[in-house]
């Protein structure tokens, strides 16, 4: 059988989907271990075809300029603000969207109410469940008060027979597919679930969203490391990513946009989940900020940015001398560890104060995550006010960025975080001495390095 090509084996990390030609324990791309299984083989090219030379034969594409007219592809808003404000405006239509989040976070609730809304508004839906029972989503549909939206619903798991059932008839404005982990195709072989049913199942879809004008919702699981589970090639065969976050013992959920080709990736939506179902949290500042008492040491709060909004939440710090020799722990919730790191080290290095021998642990309070590298400052004097038991005064924000030098560095939108910190009661601010007029009602305490914000928080002058 010369010339005859060999189909060659194929073998796929499940959990970064990079294909070796064998089997080993540990991935070489990931360094997952057990994650490679063998898949169906790729029809190999015949020699014939491999020799072939690609450059005739083909037909002639149009080549056109960056310069002609584009029409703007058309939203449909889905009239829960906080989900339309992370999308940028509202689903695009043709589109696909991965809706990834934690087991349990919410996703189902989110995308039923979101359905249920564009379905009252009269847009034509459908909501197809591969991982509840219909009756199980109608159950959540009625605890919700939306029992009676005219959303379609199904349970099915076969991209060939949802695709079909589309097909029939004018495609619907918004197709929610919960989850894509549990959809198959029959083109190709492999249990739901695997990089390459995903993959498939998912392209099957997303052809189906440029073809018909549906924008196409795909849920998706996440793992606890944080990766979109199994299929991170998904976050790159869709057009926007938003992920859904939030502490489970927490009531409040975060929706950010981590790719948007349609749009920005910094605004975020706020929901607070109750029994209801999620609600919209208009005034996020409110909820992170609880009730604040004076003379606490090792609390500041930080005007944090998201997108074009400001979020007030409050940054904590605790500083635990210890006794022996023993190497003291840094524990960080809700900010970069290697930041706080650095943080530690400006402080040492420039400014004298010790913290080799005492145990670090900072925490955002409700559970949020700041991204924000405004945060330097107000991290700093939480630590300074923890070390030295004097508290930073309740009535002052503090912001901005440490340098490795120990500059205290301006930072972006000075004047909208002074101005939100304002109307939450706010009297000062403890910022870059850059910010002047942009602190407009506050009074403003402005350094230039950090050793002089120490100073400051000492009462050295
Ligand atoms: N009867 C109820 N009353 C109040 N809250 C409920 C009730 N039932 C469920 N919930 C809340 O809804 C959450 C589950 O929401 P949902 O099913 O939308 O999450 P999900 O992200 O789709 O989960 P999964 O990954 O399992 O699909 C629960 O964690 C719980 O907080
Ligand atoms: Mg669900």
């Amino acid at each position: 059988m010369a010339g005859m090509a060999k189909p060659h084996k194929r073998f796929v990390c499940q959990a970064c989907g990079s294909v070796s030609s064998r089997w080993q324990g540990q991935c070489p791309d990931c360094a997952e271990w057990n994650t490679i299984v063998e898949e169906a083989p790729s029809v190999a090219a015949s020699p014939f075809q491999a020799k072939h030379n690609l450059q005739g034969g083909g037909r002639a594409i149009e080549m056109i300029g960056l310069d002609s007219e584009v029409k703007l592809p058309d939203r449909i808003a889905t009239g829960i603000a906080e989900l339309d404000r992370a999308l940028g405006g509202g689903f695009v239509e043709g589109s696909a969207t991965l809706f990834a989040g934690d087991p349990g976070i919410g996703k189902s609730t989110l995308l039923l109410q979101a359905a249920a809304k564009l379905a009252l508004a009269g847009k034509p839906v459908a909501y197809v469940s591969g991982e509840e029972a219909a009756d199980q989503v109608r159950l959540r549909a009625r605890r919700l008060g939306l029992g009676a939206a005219p959303v379609r619903l199904a349970a099915a798991t076969s991209t060939r027979d949802i695709l079909t059932t589309m097909s029939m008839g004018p495609p619907p404005a918004l197709l929610v597919i919960d989850s894509i982990q549990t959809m198959h195709s029959d083109l190709i072989e492999g249990a739901p679930g695997t990089v390459s049913q995903v993959r498939a199942s998912a392209q099957e879809l997303i052809r189906f969203a440029k073809e018909r004008g549906t924008a196409v919702v795909l849920v998706g699981h996440v793992t606890k490391d944080g990766s979109i589970a199994g299929p991170r090639v998904l976050e790159h065969m869709v057009d926007t990513v938003l992920s859904f976050e939030g502490e489970r013992s927490h009531q409040y959920r975060i929706l950010r946009a981590i790719k948007n080709r349609f749009g920005g990736t910094d605004e975020i939506g706020v929901f607070a989940m109750d029994e209801e179902g999620l609600s919209e949290v208009g005034n996020p500042s409110a909820l992170f900020l609880t009730h604040r008492e004076e003379g606490v040491t090792g609390a500041t709060v930080f005007p944090a940015l998201e997108g074009t909004r400001p979020v007030l939440v409050e940054i904590q710090a605790l500083v635990v001398r210890l006794q022996s020799g023993a190497t003291p722990r840094r524990s960080v919730v809700g900010w970069d560890s290697g930041r706080l790191a650095m943080v530690l080290a400006v402080l040492e290095a420039r400014c004298g104060l010790s913290f080799s021998s005492a145990e670090v642990y900072l925490n955002v309070a409700g559970g949020y995550r700041v991204q924000d590298p405004a945060a330097d400052l107000a991290v700093a004097a939480a630590l300074v006010s923890a070390l030295s038991e004097r508290p930073v005064p309740a009535d002052a924000v503090a912001f901005g960025e440490i340098a490795l030098s120990g500059e205290v560095r301006p930072v972006a939108h000075a004047a909208l975080r002074c101005k939100e910190a304002a109307k939450l009661g706010f009297e000062r601010a403890l910022a870059p001495a850059s910010v002047g007029k942009e602190g407009g009602a506050l009074r403003l305490s402005g350094f230039r390095t950090l050793g002089a914000l120490v100073d400051h928080l000492l009462g050295r002058g």
